[in-house]
């Protein structure tokens, strides 16, 4: 049956000063009333029984990862005791889903991504599920989720696809043909601006989403052949789900573990991967720009959230606290958010780099 993981690990610092350390992206509700992660759950309905979803997150937001997704079972919560990246996140939702069931397979998601068309976006999904099952003997192909790449970003995956004669999986504008697997010929994690402006112009490369879909033994094989040492400490905690050593043997396997993304440590070697174009709206909202671009604006392209007044201002966001007025007059091209212990006045085509301030202080409290 068809399980999913939502890797739910990262801080999210460019969203500094609303992400915290206590309080990272995905439990923030940048888009209306509901979570990032809760939206990344609730999209997988009904495709995703909830109590065949799994959510693999820091030991610290347990807690907060209950609350926000009361439909899933407590034991479904994974706590990763330090930050290993997505590779061991992967490997241990792999090795607990293969336990269960030796024919799991397993969607891997972000849960922090907004998806705007959930029907295209589950088409895509089941697509993706059957081409990941294994034909013959070997284990299955590893599946990914490729998007139309729209400018040479440096910050994502490249995947370059074999259309095979076929162009519609690049041209899919998620409306008529039914999505389909293509063969990745290389994969290319976050290259320079130059290897990235190569990639856009050659025209046969996707974004790789950061979503996978693949069967919990192909994944744990491919484990075994590029990442040994992670497969070493991970693949033998099959044993120890649901024994009184659990979260000791967990707990032991991180502290092991080398600090690797599941992109360069698998899909960049990784010979057998199959890719599925989809198009159904999706954005990694990396940072406030992209929140921005991705939300209602007024005619002058601002976007003002909470106590804020604009004048002669044009294409910017602003967001207040609840309690303190907040006013822009004259801006252009400003981001200013006030979360009422810190304000960030920042350009918004230069808001990537608050990540890079946020590195400095250190602090992200
Ligand atoms: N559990 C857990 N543990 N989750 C983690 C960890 C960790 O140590 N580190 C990151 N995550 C989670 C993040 O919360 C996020 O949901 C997801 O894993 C991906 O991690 P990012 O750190 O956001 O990766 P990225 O954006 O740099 O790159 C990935 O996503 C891009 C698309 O957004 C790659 O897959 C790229 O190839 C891809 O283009
Ligand atoms: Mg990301």
């Amino acid at each position: 049956s068809l399980h999913a993981v939502i890797m739910a690990g990262g801080i999210g610092s460019r969203f500094w000063p609303r992400s915290r350390r206590a309080t990272p992206k995905q439990f923030l509700d940048v888009f209306g009333e509901a979570s990032m992660i809760q939206n990344t759950f609730a999209r997988l309905q009904p495709l995703v029984e909830p109590e065949n979803v799994l959510v693999v997150t820091n030991a610290d937001y347990i807690e907060q990862t209950h609350a926000h997704l009361p439909a899933v079972p407590r034991e479904n919560v994974l706590g990763e005791p330090v930050a290993r990246n997505t590779a061991p996140c992967v490997a241990l939702a792999a090795a607990r889903l293969h336990a269960l069931d030796p024919d799991a397979t397993m969607v891997v998601l972000p849960a922090d991504h907004l998806i705007t068309n959930v029907e295209r976006f589950h088409e895509v999904l089941q697509a993706a599920a059957e081409a990941a099952q294994p034909q013959g003997d070997g284990p299955g192909p590893l599946v990914t989720i490729g998007i139309r790449p729209t400018h040479p970003e440096t910050g994502y995956g490249y995947i370059q696809f074999d259309a095979d004669g076929d162009t519609d999986g690049i041209a899919d504008d998620g409306t008529d043909d039914a999505p389909r697997a293509h063969r990745v010929l290389t994969f290319a994690e976050k290259p320079d601006l130059q290897t990235a402006e190569r990639f856009l112009d050659a025209g046969d490369f996707l974004w790789n989403s950061g979503m996978f879909i693949w069967r919990a033994d192909a994944i744990l094989a491919a484990f075994e052949r590029y990442l040994p040492k992670v497969y070493a400490l991970f693949a033998p905690l099959e044993d120890a789900f649901g024994t009184p050593r659990e979260a000791e043997a967990i707990a032991d396997a991180y502290e092991r573990s080398p600090k690797i993304s599941i992109d360069y440590g698998v899909m960049e070697q990784a010979d057998s991967v199959l890719v599925v174009p989809g198009s159904f709206g999706w954005s990694d909202v990396g940072d406030w720009r992209a929140v921005h671009e991705l939300s209602d604006q007024d005619e002058a392209g601002n976007r003002a959230e909470g106590n804020v007044i604009l004048k002669d201002t044009a294409r910017s966001f602003a967001r207040s606290t609840e309690d303190r007025l907040l006013v822009l007059v004259g801006m252009e091209d400003a981001v200013v958010v006030d979360t009422g212990d810190a304000v960030l006045v920042c350009h918004r085509e230069q808001a990537q780099k608050v990540k890079d301030v946020v590195d400095f202080l250190g602090v992200h409290g």
